[in-house]
């Protein structure tokens, strides 16, 4: 078979994880303190696949060419593909053509993540050479997926969300496609949310008799799309990290698998991994518990954080209680004043949620 080559999507709109996405791509957030789109690129590399074009936003393009740059350091080489409207992941592919030209490709969601990466899926698709090869797993609630009706392992048809879905299989975010997925993406017509639907496209490339196969997946897969998902993403990733201290913890306890990067200084704190604290950090009398991501540059001081993505200078002091199931933006700072009158004074910026128990 001819090269492949790879085709991450990382425009769109990311209304569900404001405001982060106001002024960030979702795809630079974070897990266990590495871009979530980094590990997409490193499963394409290890797949063999290192011609890449990563699809972009007018809002957040610049932030992810800066991020990733020409992608030598990843082992890649990208294209950036600018996508002036989230029309659509079959839309993404279209404005993607010319740089795909006559090669097959995996088009991979940047906001995926697949625990096993994505090696047995492009091995089948050079075995097999289908038309288009899609990627199954179970899940619980088959209703907020793209879901596959299958007649023993043949594929009969691909729904968007069904409100009553014919298995518990959904589509997670990486496929496969020869270029006739151009033609069906063509052909077919915006869905009711007025995008132009990848199942739509697939459905359309099975109705007119091509070979559209199916994988399943090994490992956990995570689209991190979504608050909740974004931190069950980081907790799945911590629970692999290597343990390894290289800043400087005084008085502290660590406990489990911790990582604690060069330049961090911690002070008569209780780290309880897995967890990861980013270098230039400083915290002091602290508590950190499991599954917490710190990114550089922050500073924790007097306060209890567990289960949280903190980003890139964010700060908490002296916080009443435990902070937790929390994902704190780029430089946000939350703190306690001392003395009366015990008011809650806030700068929030625009969709930002506080939940105070
Ligand atoms: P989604 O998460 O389905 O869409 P979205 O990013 O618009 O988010 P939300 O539903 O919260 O508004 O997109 C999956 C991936 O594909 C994600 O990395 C963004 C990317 N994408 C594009 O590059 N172009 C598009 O037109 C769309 C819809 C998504």
């Amino acid at each position: 078979m001819e090269k492949l080559k790879g085709l991450i999507l990382s425009g769109g709109a990311g209304t569900r994880l404001r405001p982060i996405t106001h002024t960030s791509a979702k795809q630079l957030v974070p897990v266990a303190n590495k871009p979530v789109l980094f590990y997409g690129i490193e499963a394409l590399v290890e797949a063999g696949v290192t011609e890449v074009g990563i699809v972009i936003a007018p809002e957040t393009g610049d932030e992810i060419r800066e991020a990733v740059g020409d992608g030598s350091a990843l082992g890649a080489s990208i294209t950036y593909i600018p996508q002036a409207e989230p029309l659509g992941l079959a839309h993404a592919v279209l404005t993607a053509e010319e740089f795909l030209g006559e090669d097959p490709f995996v088009m991979y969601l940047g906001d995926n993540l697949l625990r096993d990466g994505i090696t047995g899926l492009v091995e089948a698709f050079r075995r097999n050479e289908p038309d288009a090869l899609i990627l199954l797993t179970q899940v619980l609630e088959p209703e907020h997926y793209g879901v596959a009706e299958l007649d023993g392992e043949r594929i009969v048809r691909l729904v968007e969300k069904p409100a009553d879905p014919p298995s518990d299989l959904a589509l997670v975010g990486v496929y496969m496609f020869k270029p006739v997925v151009f033609e069906a993406a063509r052909s077919i017509e915006p869905s009711a949310r007025g995008e132009l639907e990848i199942t739509d496209t697939i459905q359309k490339l099975i109705d007119t008799g091509h070979t559209v196969e199916q994988h399943r997946v090994k490992g956990w897969w995570k689209d991190t799309g979504q608050l909740a998902d974004m931190l069950e993403a980081n907790r799945l990733v911590l629970e692999d990290i290597e343990p390894r201290v290289d800043g400087e913890a005084i008085d502290c306890k660590i406990e489990g698998r911790v990582v604690i990067e060069e330049g961090a200084t911690l002070e008569r704190c209780t780290v309880r991994g897995p967890a990861v604290i980013g270098a230039g950090s400083r915290l002091v009398d602290s508590y950190i518990g499991p599954y917490s991501a710190i990114a550089p540059g922050c500073e924790v001081i007097g306060s209890e954080v567990e289960h949280s993505i903190l980003l890139a200078g964010a700060s908490v002091s002296h916080l009443p209680s435990r902070m937790e199931a929390s994902l704190l933006g780029r430089n946000v700072r939350i703190l306690r004043a001392e003395g009366l009158p015990k008011t809650l004074r806030m700068l929030v910026g625009d969709r930002s949620e506080i939940t105070l128990a």
